[in-house]
């Protein structure tokens, strides 16, 4: 059996008095969520804040990049090793802010997926069309070669340790969320490609569905037989509003 996570990656959003309201609103509810694996995902200013808060509360944390290099001279970068001294779980990599925003390759997606490994961090790697993309009816083979160019680089074993987010651009951020239909087929098609590789490994690996999920929609998504939880952009800074989306995987 999969279990159900559901990572909330805040994106560039917080403050310190922010945070301890969010991170003290989840600690009062995170023991009535069930079975769900909860982690956060704050900007990297927070992140150990962020952790010492969470410490003894069987919550994880993540960071929302990864550089590629372990150490040196690259100004602003933030590497694996140094995640990993403060116990880091996971790295969000290929997000498609970052993949439309900073010109984030799938080549350099993969090499942060790979940089993340190194370091003992899982990666949760963003997959997802955009709408245009969508509407061409390229979808399956837009997020084929995102998942190719992680592949070829590392291998079908390394899902073992790893997480994919399926987050169809158009649904992020814009209130229009995918249906429990329209999203399962796509983590259906995900799952089959790491089954021509390895039916173990697409057996385990958890697919997590992002773009738009809320409360109130999270069970339909999270029922669905290939979703195995969520990653929540805006509903992940309201503690009431995440809690309840946890709940739905329980
Ligand atoms: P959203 O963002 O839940 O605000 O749509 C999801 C994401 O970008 O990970």
């Amino acid at each position: 059996m999969r279990r159900v996570l559901v990572a909330g990656n805040w994106k560039m959003n917080g403050s310190k008095a922010a945070n301890v309201d969010l991170i003290t609103g989840l600690k009062a509810g995170l023991g009535d969520i069930g079975d769900t694996e909860v982690a956060v995902c704050p900007p990297f200013i927070y992140l150990s804040s962020v952790a010492e808060m969470l410490d003894g509360t069987g919550a994880a944390w993540g960071s929302q990049n990864i550089a590629v290099p372990e150490s040196g001279a690259y100004t602003g970068e933030t590497s694996g090793s140094m995640l990993n001294d403060f116990g880091c779980t996971y790295a969000i990599v290929g997000h498609s802010e970052r993949r439309a925003l900073y010109g984030e390759t799938d080549q350099l997606v993969a090499e942060k997926y790979a940089a993340a490994h190194r370091a003992g961090i899982q990666p949760i790697l963003c997959v997802g069309e955009t709408l245009e993309e969508r509407e061409g009816g390229i979808t399956t083979e837009v997020v084929a070669r995102q998942l190719d160019a992680v592949l070829s680089l590392e291998g079908v074993e390394s899902l073992n340790e790893a997480v994919i987010a399926y987050e169809p651009v158009w649904a992020i951020g814009t209130g229009k969320t995918a249906t429990g239909d329209q999203a399962q087929e796509v983590h259906a098609f995900i799952r089959s490609k790491v089954a021509e590789q390895s039916a173990d490994v697409a057996k385990g690996v958890r697919i997590l569905y992002g773009g738009s999920v809320k409360g109130a929609n999270a069970a339909e998504l999270f029922a669905m037989e290939d979703i195995d939880g969520g990653l929540i952009g805006g509903a992940s800074l309201d503690a009431a509003e995440f809690l309840k989306i946890c709940s739905a995987g329980s």
